[in-house]
């Protein structure tokens, strides 16, 4: 079956417990049963994880950029955290291996300190979704996978 892969980044294994003003109060636990259900609803296998490490995010890019030329997967959905503002190499990553990527972030990035307004990574993403909670994963999942159909993908 193919798969998709939602991958996110630092601090992320602390939803539910950091900021719930700012990121709610589902844990990454909750989100990965709503993202295995959307995969479900769209046929797909769900391959969901988190590190705080920046080498093994790259790593399991590379990986996923394998998996998609072998037509294994449709992509990544990806939370990059505070990676999103520093890191060229997940940036450098994402575009070597041409890695369809969906960028996702919990809270509205742009209404808060200026330091989250720029990404790294939105420029090698396919798409951008901000601001809609957590609900921002299935709606991320939904949008990469119109884009595998679009593209003769999937
Ligand atoms: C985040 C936003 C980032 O600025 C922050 O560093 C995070 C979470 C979000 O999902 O809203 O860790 O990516």
């Amino acid at each position: 079956m193919t798969s998709v892969l939602v991958l996110n980044g630092p601090n992320l294994n602390l939803l539910g417990t950091r900021k719930p003003e700012v990121y709610g109060s589902a844990s990454l636990e909750d989100v990965r049963e709503s993202c295995r259900q959307q995969a479900t609803a769209l046929g797909l296998d769900l391959d969901f994880r988190q590190s705080n490490h920046e080498g093994q995010l790259i790593d399991w890019i590379h990986e996923c950029g394998s998996d998609v030329r072998a037509g294994r997967s449709i992509g990544a959905v990806y939370n990059p955290g505070a990676h999103t503002h520093t890191s060229i190499a997940l940036r450098d990553a994402i575009e070597g291996v041409e890695l369809p990527v969906v960028e996702v972030h919990i809270s509205n990035v742009h209404a808060r300190e200026e330091f989250r307004h720029h990404s790294y990574i939105s420029p090698v993403a396919r798409g951008v979704v901000v601001g809609f909670g957590v609900l921002g994963y299935q709606l991320a999942i939904t949008g990469l996978y119109e884009l595998a159909q679009q593209e003769g993908r999937r």
